[in-house]
């Protein structure tokens, strides 16, 4: 098959950037989207240009760096895919696709498709962490957990943090991201004593970072490659909630 790419190049961020056209050709449609721009990128070296800069890394949905906004929408619009599990069979022959990297003020573009999102890293940073002393191991069976929060807890915590959420989301948010955190580690009793602390403070540290609030658009629930729901939205907001209560019968 061939198809047209229309990719976004922009040399760093402080410069312009602008759309370049490619062609595609001789693509097999069992080839994944990342192994279409590989080829791309080997013509275009033989050709003596740039190659195209996009991240990738593990290749198989579970690190979260790949991120591409494809035809408008983050990871290509295949339910629960990631741009690296997206295969070139979900498009037709002749067809134009547009790439482009997230679009958030809090993910800076560093080159063409590869933006920085050390910004969730420093939300995690803040607290995103058990950090009690446990002890030792104890038994498996000593700490009993309900089976529905056990679930609910390895739901969400199913994020891989790609981002992709916030380049959905109109408000560029991270809610959902933070949400999926804090649902992971508040459900489970391990997590319970930090757990105002923790909502207080990546709400914060994600706010510092210039993630828009959330108006519940649901676009992130959308494009989330793992699922994770509004539901975790709510829990982060009780969270939050909780921890400005305990401030306020402290102070
Ligand atoms: S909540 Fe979903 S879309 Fe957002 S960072 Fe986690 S996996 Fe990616
Ligand atoms: S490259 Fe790891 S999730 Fe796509």
């Amino acid at each position: 098959m061939n198809l047209t790419l229309r990719v976004w190049r922009q040399k760093n961020a402080a410069s312009p950037g602008r759309f370049e056209s490619y062609e595609a050709r001789n693509m097999i449609p069992d080839m994944s989207f990342l192994e279409m721009l590989d080829v791309v990128n080997e013509e275009l070296m033989a050709r003596g240009e740039e190659p195209i800069a996009f991240d990738s890394d593990c290749r198989e949905g579970i690190c979260g760096t790949c991120s591409l906004v494809i035809n408008g929408v983050p990871h290509g619009g295949q339910k629960g895919t990631t741009v690296c599990q997206l295969h070139l069979r979900h498009f037709k022959d002749g067809d134009t696709i547009t790439i482009e990297p997230w679009r958030a003020r809090a993910f800076p573009v560093v080159r063409d498709l590869v933006v920085d999102r050390a910004a969730f890293d420093r939300i995690i940073q803040a607290g995103g962490f058990v950090s009690v002393s446990t002890g030792g191991v104890p038994d498996a069976n000593a700490v009993p957990v309900p089976k529905d929060d056990t679930e609910r807890a390895m739901d969400a915590a199913q994020c891989i943090g790609c981002g992709a959420c916030v380049a959905a989301c109109p408000n560029g948010s991270a809610a959902l991201f933070v949400g999926a955190k804090l649902t992971h580690l508040g459900l489970l009793p391990q997590g319970q004593p930090e757990r105002a602390r923790r909502g207080r403070a990546l709400v914060d540290a994600a706010d510092r970072e210039g993630f828009g609030g959330c108006s519940l658009h649901g676009e992130c629930e959308a494009v989330c490659p793992k699922g994770i729901d509004l539901g975790v939205i709510s829990r982060m907001n009780r969270d939050h909630l909780r921890a400005a209560l305990q401030a306020g019968a402290e102070g």
